[in-house]
C-alpha cells in the first residue's frame, strides 16, 4: 500500500512516499536561502515557492520510485499549523490528486507527523513525546493515535528558534543548531548558563532567558565555542529536566523525541542516559518532511480513522488535542 504525504506547512516543500509503513523516498526543497536575505520567513514568498517546487518534486518522487499516479493509494497533506498560505499550496495539491485518481484523503496535523516520524512500528502507547523544532515545543501524553494530551509548551521561543538565534549572534548561518551544535563540539570548557525554570509547578518551557544571557557573553566578548557549549547544555538540561519530571509524575516510561532539534547529538546521548526507553526519528525524518505526513496518515488508516472530507479546509491555528 503506497501512501504519498506532502507537508508544506513553512518554509520546506516535503513530499514523501511511504509503502507499509517503509519510508521509501522523502525529498525536501528547502527555502532557507531564498528567505535569508530576509532575516526571518517571507509568507508570500514561501506560498510562491512552493507552488513552484511542489509539482516538481511529486513528479521527482514518484519516478524515483518507479510508480505512476494511480499507483498511489492514499494522499496526504499537513492541514495544519503553519502558515496559512503556505499550507494551502500542498494541502490542495493533494487534495486535488485524491480526487482525480479517486483515492482516501487525509487531513494531517503537522505535529502528528512529528510524532509518527519518531514512533517505532509496533510500540503501543501510552507514552510521552516531546516535540522540538523551530516553531514548536511542546510536551504531550500520547494516549492512543488521535488522542494527545497537552502538558506543558514554551512560554517564550521554541527550542530551534533559540538555537537559530543564539547562532545568530555568534554569527552563524541558518538553521542555527547544526552551526551551535558544530562550534560547541570545539571548546573544552562550557560557559555556565542558568537552567530555566528550574523547580516550576508544571512542564512548561522557556528559553528567552537563555538567548538574552548568550547576547550579554557576546557582548562581553567571551569566547564563542564555550558560549555554543554552554548555551547548548543549558538548552538540553532544561528539556531533560521537565521531562524527566512529568515521566515521573505520570508514571510514563516510555519517550519519544520529535522535531528538528531531536537531530541533535547531544541531546540524544542526554535523553539516553534518562533510564526511559527513548526513541528518536531516524536520520532525515526529524526536521520537516512529507514522508512523516505520509507515516501519520498510514497509521490514521491501519487504526480505521475515516479519511477527511475534502470539504475540510486547512487552518493555521489547531490545537494537536483537536486532531
Ligand atoms: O522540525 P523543523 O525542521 O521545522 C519546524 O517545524 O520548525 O525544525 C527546525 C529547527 C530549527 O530551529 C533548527 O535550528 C533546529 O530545528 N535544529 C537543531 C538541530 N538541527 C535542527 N537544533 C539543535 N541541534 C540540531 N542539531
Ligand atoms: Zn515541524
Amino acid at each position: 500500500m503506497w501512501v504519498l504525504g506532502i507537508d508544506t506547512s513553512c518554509d520546506d516543500t516535503g513530499v514523501g512516499l511511504v509503502r507499509d509503513g517503509e519510508v521509501v523516498v522523502n525529498l525536501v526543497a528547502s527555502q532557507v536561502r531564498l528567505h535569508e536575505a530576509f532575516g526571518g520567513v517571507v509568507p508570500e514568498l514561501a506560498s510562491r515557492e512552493h507552488l513552484k517546487a511542489l509539482p516538481l518534486l511529486v513528479e521527482r518522487a514518484l519516478a524515483e520510485a518507479g510508480l505512476r499516479p494511480k499507483d498511489l493509494d492514499l494522499v496526504a497533506a499537513t492541514r495544519g499549523p503553519g502558515l496559512i498560505g503556505a499550507l494551502l499550496v500542498g494541502y490542495t495539491f493533494a487534495k486535488g490528486m485524491a480526487f482525480a485518481l479517486e483515492r482516501p484523503f487525509y487531513a494531517i496535523h503537522h505535529l502528528e507527523g512529528h510524532i509518527a516520524a519518531a514512533w517505532p512500528e509496533g510500540l503501543t502507547p501510552p507514552f510521552l513525546a516531546l516535540v522540538a523544532s523551530g516553531g514548536h515545543t511542546h510536551l504531550y501524553e500520547v494516549l492512543d493515535l488521535g488522542r494527545y494530551r497537552l502538558l506543558g509548551a514554551t512560554r517564550d521561543d521554541a527550542a530551534g528558534e533559540a538555537f537559530d538565534k543564539v547562532a545568530r549572534l555568534l554569527g552563524l548561518g541558518f538553521p542555527g543548531g547544526p552551526e551551535v551544535e558544530r562550534l560547541a563540539e570545539e571548546a573544552e570548557e562550557a560557559i555556565p548558563f542558568p537552567v530555566p525554570l528550574r523547580g516550576q509547578e508544571g512542564y512548561d518551557f522557556s528559553f528567552s532567558g537563555l538567548k538574552t544571557k548568550a547576547l550579554h557573553l557576546v557582548e562581553k566578548g567571551l569566547p564563542k565555542a564555550a558560549l555554543a557549549k554552554g548555551f547548548q547544555e543549558a538548552a538540553i538540561a532544561h528539556l531533560a529536566e521537565v521531562v524527566l519530571k512529568a515521566a515521573k509524575d505520570t508514571g510514563h516510561r516510555v519517550l519519544l523525541v520529535a522535531g528538528g532539534v531531536a537531530a541533535n547529538r547531544a541531546l540524544q546521548e542526554r535523553f539516553k542516559e534518562a533510564g526511559l526507553k527513548v526513541y528518536f526519528p531516524p536520520k532525515g525524518l526529524s526536521q520537516d518532511n512529507g514522508a512523516m505526513i505520509a507515516l501519520a496518515a498510514w497509521r490514521r488508516y491501519k487504526g480505521g480513522f475515516p479519511p477527511s472530507p475534502l470539504s475540510l479546509g486547512a487552518t493555521a491555528y489547531w490545537p494537536l488535542e483537536e486532531a
